[in-house]
């Protein structure tokens, strides 16, 4: 939308989270507090974001400076939400239009609800614009004080705190959500004349409601039909109730587009992963990042995929871990296994269980099969890996590679020393220690050479 600036409050200290890091660089379904605040935001298109920063700013700024475009202001001390928003004035300067305020706190704000407000704020002329709720329990909320006409339910006159409140304001189920739209032009002079006279001394942003309409000002208000939308996280209890709720939109969204989810409440797919149809996801599956799941796969119980790509068809058994890596179609991993970064997994190879594969390329069709560590290899195409290969990839000082061409054959319980290679189609005898290359079609065996003692065991008992 034309000139819409946007400003997120994360100056506060977050007391009752009891954490040592700031409030909102907390988690909740796979991103931060604030990460989903800038997501919803983003629908309006601002022109500027300001995020006011106090607490812990530095951690804060650190942890958002990948963000392009981002513009803080800093507020210290902290006398309240209308001294915070006030902090943001030096970067709005010189603008016009409407500036939507919002928490850094409040991660289940929907885009279309932002549009509503701006929509409503714009198409009335009004200076503010108050997103507002209805709810069972509003303790600690600013309530709604409406002006007397239309029997007390009339336009919104003032928002009084719960600390200020009289017995009948408490008594009040309308609440101010901390959301707001505002003009530009009137509101930096107005913030100005806003005091401290109130329970707890500090400047409150929401006296802005009583200012603009002692002024003549038009001041409106959207009510949401969900009220849990503005639930903000004040404390760990908080945020798993809203990581709960973001995680069951998720799932809804994704199984209205095909994906089963054997136990939604136990399902963990991140905002920003994607999950092809008619994959089945079992319980307790967690998947992270930029993963991307294809059509028609299967994710056991119990595995993490962090910033992966499984192709389709693939199926993922029960408690593995794979980490920025590929996937191929129809391929087959674990249970059990470890997938490393910058793996790649090829169409229809097989990984079993007890097998860690490392910076290693496995080709279409190979297999490893049982108890193997893959590091730093290059492993071609209908490969066999036996049980309990291990690819001797690090000196002590530097990592060396390993190559397995098309076809070798590695027997069970050998050691590849690298550097080396094993040629096409070559074999590699059971129980080798391989520090030699083994060119292609060859039999390489490097163990030691076995002895039968005839009748030495019963020599040994008559002693
Ligand atoms: C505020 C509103 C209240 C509303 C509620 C909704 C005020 C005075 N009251 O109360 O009407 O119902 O939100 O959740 O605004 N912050 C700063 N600097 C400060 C103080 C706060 O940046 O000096 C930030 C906080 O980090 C937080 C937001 O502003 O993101 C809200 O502050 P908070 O202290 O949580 O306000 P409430 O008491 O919840
Ligand atoms: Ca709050």
């Amino acid at each position: 939308m034309p000139d819409t600036h946007v400003v997120i409050l994360a100056a506060g200290k977050g007391t009752r989270m009891k954490s040592a890091g700031p409030k909102v660089l907390h988690h909740a379904a796979g991103v931060s507090l604030i990460e989903h605040v800038f997501r919803a935001a983003d629908a309006l298109r601002p022109s500027t974001t300001v995020v006011v920063v106090g607490h812990l700013s530095d951690r804060v700024t650190g942890a958002l400076s990948t963000r392009l475009g981002l513009r803080f202001a800093l507020q210290e001390p902290q006398l309240g939400t209308g001294h915070a928003l006030l902090q943001a004035e030096p970067h709005l300067a010189g603008k016009s239009g409407t500036v939507v305020l919002l928490s850094g706190d409040v991660p289940l704000l929907r885009s279309a609800t932002l549009q509503a407000l701006v929509e409503v704020h714009r198409t009335r002329g009004a200076a503010a614009t108050v997103l507002t709720a209805r709810v069972d329990r509003p303790e600690g909320y600013g309530r709604i004080v409406r002006d007397d006409t239309q029997g007390g339910q009339g336009r919104i006159a003032a928002i009084v705190e719960d600390k200020d409140a009289t017995p009948a304001q408490r008594g009040i189920d309308e609440i101010n959500s901390g959301i707001y739209a505002f003009a530009l032009e009137p509101l930096f002079a107005a913030l100005r004349s806003i005091g401290t006279a109130n329970a707890q001394g500090e400047y409150y942003l929401p006296d802005l409601v009583r200012i603009f309409r002692e002024r003549g000002l038009v001041v409106e208000t959207v009510s949401l039909d969900d009220p849990r939308e503005i639930l903000g996280v004040n404390s760990r209890r908080e945020l798993a109730d809203v990581t709960a709720i973001l995680k069951a939109r998720r799932n809804e969204a994704l199984m209205a587009a095909g994906v089963t989810l054997v136990d939604p409440d136990s399902a963990w797919i991140g905002p920003d992963v994607t999950v092809g149809a008619d994959t089945v996801i079992h319980p307790n599956v967690y998947l992270e990042g930029r993963t991307r799941i294809g059509a028609g796969c299967e994710i056991h119980a119990g595995v993490r995929i962090v910033d992966s790509a499984i192709d389709d068809g693939a199926v993922v058994n029960n408690f593995c871990v794979i980490r920025e890596s590929h996937v191929g179609p129809g391929a087959q991993i674990g249970p059990f296994a470890h997938i490393r970064p910058q793996s790649d997994v090829g169409e229809g190879a097989h990984v079993g269980n007890f097998t860690e594969l490392k910076k290693t390329t496995l080709g279409k069709g190979s297999k490893a099969n049982h108890l193997s560590y893959l590091g730093d290899a290059t492993i071609g195409e209908k490969v066999n890996i036996g049980a309990g290969t291990i690819t001797c990839n690090y000196d002590g000082t530097h990592k060396h590679q390993t190559v397995i061409e098309d076809g070798a054959f590695i027997g069970s319980d050998s050691q590849l020393v690298a550097p080396v290679r094993v040629g096409k189609g070559a074999y590699v005898a059971a129980g080798s220690s391989i520090v030699e290359d083994v060119p292609p079609g060859a039999l390489g065996i490097a163990r030691g050479k076995q002895v039968n003692k005839t009748g030495w065991v019963g020599k040994k008992k008559k002693q």
